[in-house]
């Protein structure tokens, strides 16, 4: 009696309402997280050329980009800097006086009910656009790193992080920070650690946009091969050991395998990274009239959440929010 054609599934969905009412998986402007990238001076707002739709930002015009968010219902936002001044340890990561620290205190004390999420990694600090400082022979030095690391969360969280988001991918890191945030008084602090973070081809958009490449070689010494989705769950998961709050997935559709996999393996709150390669795929395919706006976008957002992610970090934040709205 299990088969057709006593069963007939079209009985689900023969109707909008019924559709409606048997929904498993839904996405709304609570999911959402909205990167930004925060740049030096004031009164600016610069488009980046690579990456339409995105720009950078001054502390001082970020109302501007904030304020439609929070009218449309996003609530969270993720913090990029450019730095006035780049050196081998990116030592202006953790300098006060820098967009990012600026910004987080401009936004804690305009926007109270925001979650303010800090990107902290060395790559957009660094003269050589490594995730980390480097050992004499020029690889990433990873336990150095992880000094650098934990004064750039500290100064993230005293300037108004209520989250720390490490995407620098070495070993240790998030157990590093832990302790340098406790040891400061900052035990109420989260870590939302990138710890699915492929070295993936689809960062493009956003190494222009943060000017972030690495001026030579790769980040294959670092970050997770695509091909290996048993030592992606396995370092994934030691992220949780060392006492991050939330992971992140990265990219996010094509890795919803690895989403999946870690939804089963852990009780930890998952995000998936929308990154600006999957942001441009969208883009052109909208903008060659193959995808429906609306639609295709609703549908890759969701996508997310039904592969076990609670939270969507996106560039398409506001526009999801304002059609979910
Ligand atoms: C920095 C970082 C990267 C992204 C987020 N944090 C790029 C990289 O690893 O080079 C990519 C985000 C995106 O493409 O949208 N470590």
């Amino acid at each position: 009696m299990s088969g057709f054609p006593v069963v007939r599934m079209r009985r689900l969905r023969q109707n909008r309402t019924i559709r409606d009412m048997l929904t498993e998986v839904t996405l709304e402007p609570r999911h959402l997280i909205l990167p930004l990238f925060v740049c030096p001076g004031e009164g600016v707002r610069a488009p980046v050329p690579s990456f339409p739709g995105v720009s950078h930002w001054s502390a001082d015009m970020l109302r501007e980009v904030v304020e439609p968010a929070i009218q449309s219902g996003v609530r969270a936002f993720l913090l990029f800097g450019l730095p006035t001044y780049k050196d081998e340890d990116g030592t202006s990561a953790f300098d006060d006086g820098q967009p990012v620290q600026r910004a987080l205190r401009f936004l804690r004390e305009s926007y109270p009910d925001a979650v303010l999420i800090a990107d902290a990694c060395m790559c957009e600090y660094t003269s050589h656009g490594h995730c980390g400082c480097l050992s004499p022979d020029g690889s990433v030095d990873n336990d150095a790193t992880l000094e650098l690391l934990s004064k750039v969360a500290v100064s993230q969280a005293k300037a108004g992080a209520h989250v720390i988001a490490p995407s620098d991918m070495m070993d240790g890191r998030v157990g590093a920070i832990r302790a340098a945030l406790d040891g400061e008084g900052f035990s109420g602090i989260g870590i939302m650690s990138y710890a699915a973070k492929q070295a993936s081809a689809f960062y493009g958009p956003f190494r222009d946009a943060a000017g972030s490449s690495p001026g030579f070689g790769d980040r294959k010494g670092y970050q997770l091969p695509c091909s290996n989705p048993r030592e992606i769950v396995r370092d994934a998961l030691m992220d949780a050991d060392e006492g991050a709050d939330i992971l992140i997935v990265k990219p996010a559709v094509p890795y919803l395998d690895i989403a999946a996999k870690l939804r089963a393996r852990t009780d930890l709150p998952l995000a998936g990274y929308v990154v600006s390669g999957e942001y441009m795929l969208l883009h052109s395919a909208i903008a060659s009239g193959s995808l429906e706006r609306a639609r295709g976008l609703l549908e890759y957002h969701t996508a997310v959440r039904r592969a076990g992610c609670g939270l969507v970090i996106t560039y398409f934040a506001t526009e999801l929010a304002g059609l979910l709205g």
